[in-house]
């Protein structure tokens, strides 16, 4: 048994805003966690991932047990299992790591329990898994996770307002595939693990006190999601650039930057990239920067203060990571 894994993912434009019912646009970082073995039990669900120095089961009192707990309620059928994976991404680095993580378990106990699910079930058991790791996500980790590619998402589908179908290709009713040429990134790691229930948490707390202040940076986030996609459909590494500069000033506005993503969005520009933000939750975690011929430059300056990176080339239809 085995050729399960799924997407982690960069965001590009409209984290925290996604929450609440923004449109989000997110590249999926196919391979991300891959199922290496598992073995049928009679009942316990226990799983291991090395490199994240993850060792745990179902009987144990933490949050991953109680998601463990819920996957065994959610996917129909009786048995558990041993499963090991591997995973090509860090942990709470802003890439959606746990919700790829929360896909491939979907997958791997239907396959173990020899029940057939569609790829909307996979989302939704998975989406149910995220509540538990982080109690109001908007579902656009989770739904990258399942279908990858480049995703335009919106909390609640698009209504009457949908996007021109001539330019997307629909995934479901919340999501839309972008098609794209080659689109080349970089990934940096600050190092700095984050929650993102906390950061979730603490814009929600913002927002209930001045619901304008936060509703008005999320306009902002919006202006830059619609000048990001169209800088890409018109292969404006300038543009791609300055819409993604624009979005970090007003996710450090929202109180969810953090000196060290702010000192690596600094450094990217400086080392001649066109633009770079913080991605996922921040406070801590990681950024993503459109470097245009640069990113050797950009990833040594990163490197030189302590900070890791990846390139991420987003193909139509294929990607490389490495
Ligand atoms: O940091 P991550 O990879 O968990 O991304 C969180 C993205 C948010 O927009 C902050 C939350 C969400 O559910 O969309």
């Amino acid at each position: 048994m085995s050729g399960i894994s799924a997407n982690g993912k960069v965001i590009l434009f409209g984290e925290h805003a996604a929450v609440y019912d923004r449109p989000a646009l997110a590249a999926g970082i196919p391979e991300s966690i891959s199922l290496l073995s598992v073995e049928p039990t009679e009942r316990s669900i226990h799983i291991s991932i090395e490199s994240w120095g993850l060792d745990a089961d179902d009987g144990e009192d933490s949050r991953l047990g109680e998601v463990l707990r819920l996957l065994g309620r959610l996917v129909p059928g009786r048995g558990g299992c041993k499963a090991i994976f591997e995973a090509a991404i860090p942990a709470s680095a802003g890439l959606g790591s746990s919700a790829a993580l929360a896909v491939a378990l979907s997958m791997t106990l239907a396959q173990v329990r020899r029940v057939r699910l569609s790829q909307e079930q996979v989302r939704n058991s998975a989406h149910r898994l995220e509540k538990v790791f982080h109690g109001t996500p908007s579902g656009l980790d989770d739904t990258v996770a399942t279908y990858g590619g480049l995703c335009l998402f919106r909390r609640n589908g698009w209504g009457t307002e949908e996007p021109d179908s001539s330019a997307y290709e629909h995934i479901n009713s919340c999501a839309l595939r972008v098609p794209c040429g080659d689109l080349e990134l970089l990934v940096g790691n600050s190092g700095i693990e984050h929650s993102t229930y906390e950061m979730v948490a603490s814009v929600g707390r913002i927002r209930r006190e001045n619901e304008f202040f936060v509703e008005a940076i999320f306009d902002e986030i919006e202006a830059c999601l619609d000048d990001g996609l169209q800088a890409l459909r018109s292969a404006d590494c300038d543009g791609l650039g300055r819409a993604m500069l624009a979005n970090h000033e007003a996710l450090c506005r929202l109180g969810v930057s953090c000196s060290e993503l702010n000192e690596m969005v600094e450094l990217a520009v400086a080392a001649g990239a066109r633009g770079a933000k913080l991605t996922g939750a921040g406070g801590g975690g990681g950024v993503v920067a459109h470097a245009a011929g640069r990113e050797d430059q950009v990833l040594e300056a990163w490197r030189r203060r302590g900070y890791s990176g990846k390139r991420f080339t987003l193909f139509d239809g294929a990607y490389a990571w490495n």
